[in-house]
């Protein structure tokens, strides 16, 4: 037989709730009505609903400056991407967002056309150029806009997740020149998979879903007066394009990174032979 508070409970919860900034108002009711719901659908026992705690204590615990087991938790979860979707809707002009992820680290400023890999990895990747340029909607050459940029290694490694890898090791800021173009040497990134030895790990594995991430390169790219623009370039051919752990990608932002051994090609671009190269232009959207 149902318990009379079991029907009432929803409605006195949010009967309660009173406050004085609308928008906390509404989100707040829709909180407390949504998360009923879960419970009403899902009927957990109590020993299932301790579970559900610790799984969060647990992912709150396994913060800390590096590791954001929260944001990995909404990424696996489809929700970054839902939040990203709904706040850039209606942009077809511009170059299409994805999710920031856990791994930006504030980097340095390089000149056009240094390098971003050292280390073994430097020694050990396969050169990869990258240039592009940074327009507005409608084409038009934005100079002097940064674009931060972070990757993995040639075997699926950020810097901050391998104590051997030198410390800002495949990261940096660039600007555009006067006509909106950039460019900047690399090696070419992996597929990896997102961090599993926490509470996310075991969500993946109870869910019986694998955790990569198809290879790709992270852009950050500010400009005065244009939407910060948050997005990746995949590597065509990748075998997790269709699966990946956070549902980042767009087909758009696939990339074929192309195989280059012309030693004229070579030394235009200051690397050695065979290299990739990949070009992009970003569009960014007004303010
Ligand atoms: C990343 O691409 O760095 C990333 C994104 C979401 C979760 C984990 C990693
Ligand atoms: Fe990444």
């Amino acid at each position: 037989m149902e318990n009379p508070i079991e029907k009432s409970l929803t409605e006195l919860v949010i009967s309660r709730i009173k406050a004085e900034n609308p928008r906390s108002q509404e989100i707040l009711v829709a909180l407390v009505r949504h998360l009923h719901g879960f419970i009403r659908d899902v009927e957990p026992t109590e020993a299932e609903w301790r579970t559900a705690i610790d799984f969060l204590t647990r992912t709150g615990q396994t913060c800390d400056d590096k590791r954001q087991e929260f944001i990995l938790f909404s990424d696996v979860l489809g929700v970054s991407m839902l939040v990203d979707a709904i706040n850039h809707r209606a942009q077809s002009d511009s170059t299409a967002t994805t999710v920031t992820g856990p791994f930006h680290a504030l980097a340095r400023f390089y000149e056009s056309g240094d390098t971003i890999a050292r280390g073994k990895e430097a020694e050990r990747g396969e050169p990869t150029v990258v240039s592009g340029s940074v327009l507005d909607s409608n084409g038009q050459p934005l100079k002097n806009a940064t674009l931060d940029v972070w990757q993995s290694d040639d075997i699926g490694y950020y810097d901050v997740q391998d104590v051997n890898q030198p410390e800002m090791n495949l990261r940096g800021v660039f600007k555009t020149n006067e006509a909106g173009e950039f460019w900047f040497r690399t090696i070419k990134p992996a597929a990896y998979p997102i961090p599993t030895d926490g509470p996310v790990g075991e969500l993946l594995r109870a869910s019986g879903r694998h955790a990569m991430r198809p290879a790709h390169i992270h852009f950050w790219i500010k400009a005065p007066g244009y939407k910060d623009l948050i997005t990746h370039l995949f590597v065509a051919g990748d075998k997790y394009l269709d699966s990946d752990a956070v549902f980042g990608v767009k087909d758009s932002l696939i990339l074929d990174f192309e195989k280059k051994a012309n030693a004229a090609d070579a030394r235009k671009w200051n690397v050695s032979t065979p290299f990739y190269h990949v070009h992009f232009d970003f569009k960014l959207e007004s303010k």
